[in-house]
């Protein structure tokens, strides 16, 4: 199996990039009944090739271009495989010493490799989605003098929380899951390059205050999942700081360019913020899941999720950190080897080296589609996001433009020789192109452009 592992990632090329079968095909082809009598490696790996092969789309190839990349690395599928090995459960500290220290330690190196302040504190959580609803949950604590944790909300909390219109669904996943209405979460107006706008936000939270409502938290996003906008993060925490509101920073993807000294502006004025996510597993070559949470203070976050029963009293409490009380996860997988693999594996200037190299590309790629006339880009390229539309020349018809875009994106992914995904900017149907997957060179981006090119050609015939 593990031969059969390195010549999939060896020739995962091969494989039609999105997977190509139709609902229900996998599933029908599943015994409906689970088997009696065991059945061997062998038949089971059989069917594994046959039968789930087909329905995977192959988020290691370097023609993946969706989305944002969930990449992996061969020292990060080795620290993978001796995490499954272990089997450890690493709740607390006595459950396995080493994950919590190795924990503990990983994040400080990653503190140090994308340039946050020295006294911040890291746990590794499951998502973004969850580093966000911990963030959104302490600062409701916070704000409530930890009360509703005891006993639920009142009527007089009217807490309101506030985000751009670009921001990431995850943040109203949170809102919802931590009880204070979707109508309480407040979208700010983004500028052109569809960042939030600051005057808007602090127009927003006096109007509230004038109306009796409480600013609890503000949500910025460093590289938007539309078009990897970033918002301006020194101005919200200086109105963050004025108003007494969590500041939560979400840079799921774009946070790993932070990486990079020459990125490190991004976070200028981080200082008064609070709490801060990224996803090594998206673009650090971690694989799946791999989150790294960070808080300015701890206890607001602690107060927030311990919970002491009997039988999980230890003797070290207080002098070690029990990572249950860091987050909703009680049971946790050892995520911290495969990041220490990753981490010492590439070395800093590893890392450095393949993040600038992408992002090299991404500014190859807007080239290409800036020289040619009948493309246009549509939002800036900050890093190796490219959004862009077909619009070819004497089409001046929005939804024709639109309805052309869409269906080049399906033609496209219909070859499973390349796969992008879309969003819409405005109301422009966006083309969005990720060039991040760890193994991703010249030659792919290339190969890409070349068949984004032909395929819009023969659809406008
Ligand atoms: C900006 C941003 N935040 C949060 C998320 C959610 O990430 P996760 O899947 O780790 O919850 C994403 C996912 O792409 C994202 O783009």
């Amino acid at each position: 199996m593990v031969d059969w592992m390195a010549d999939y990632l060896e020739t995962v090329e091969k494989h039609p990039v999105k997977s190509q079968v139709e609902p229900r095909q996998i599933f029908n082809q599943l015994p409906t009944m689970p088997p009696e009598k065991s059945e061997s490696m062998e038949a089971i790996f059989e069917d594994f090739r046959t039968v789930i092969l087909p329905g995977i789309t192959h988020w290691q190839s370097p023609n993946f271009f969706a989305y944002f990349p969930s990449n992996n690395s061969y020292p990060s599928i080795l620290g993978e495989m001796l995490t499954a090995a272990l089997g450890a459960q690493c709740m607390i500290w006595e459950t396995s010493p080493a994950a919590a220290e190795l924990e503990e330690m990983t994040m400080n190196w990653l503190k140090q490799m994308i340039g946050l302040p020295s006294h911040w504190e890291g746990v590794i959580q499951d998502s973004a989605s969850s580093s966000t609803l911990a963030a959104i949950l302490s600062a409701r604590e916070r704000a409530s003098g930890f009360s509703i944790n005891d006993q639920g909300f009142t009527s007089k909390e009217k807490f309101r929380i506030y985000c751009s219109t670009e921001t990431h669904s995850s943040i109203d996943k949170a809102v919802k899951i931590a009880g204070l209405g979707r109508m309480n979460l407040k979208k700010i107006s983004v500028d052109k390059q569809f960042a939030l706008n600051p005057d808007a936000l602090e127009q927003a939270i006096v109007q509230d205050m004038a109306n009796g409502f409480n600013p609890m938290c503000v949500i910025a996003t460093i590289g938007t999942t539309s078009s990897t906008a970033i918002d301006p993060i020194e101005r919200i925490a200086t109105i963050c700081n004025k108003y007494n509101i969590w500041l939560h920073i979400d840079a799921a993807f774009a946070g790993t360019a932070l990486i990079l000294p020459e990125y490190r502006w991004m976070i200028k004025g981080i200082e008064t913020a609070n709490s801060f996510v990224f996803n090594p597993h998206k673009w650090m070559f971690t694989n799946f899941d791999c989150s790294a949470f960070f808080v300015k203070d701890k206890e607001p976050l602690l107060r927030t999720f311990e919970i002491l029963p009997e039988y999980l009293r230890t003797t070290t409490r207080g002098k070690v950190n029990d990572y249950r009380d860091w987050g909703v996860q009680l049971g946790r997988r050892f995520r911290a080897l495969k990041l220490w693999f990753v981490i010492r594996n590439f070395g800093v200037e590893g890392l450095q080296e393949k993040i600038r190299m992408h992002i090299e590309l991404g500014q190859y790629f807007s080239k290409l589609v800036e020289k040619h006339p009948d493309f246009e880009i549509l939002a800036p390229v900050l890093f190796n996001v490219i959004c862009f539309r077909y619009i070819p020349e004497g089409l001046n018809d929005m939804d024709r433009i639109n309805a052309l875009n869409e269906l080049l994106i399906k033609d496209l992914n219909k070859s499973g020789s390349i796969y992008l995904t879309h969003t819409r900017l405005g109301s422009k149907y966006t083309l969005r192109m990720v060039i991040a997957q760890t193994n991703v060179m010249q030659q792919h981006v290339d190969k890409a452009w070349e068949l984004i090119c032909s395929s819009a050609a023969r659809l406008n015939i």
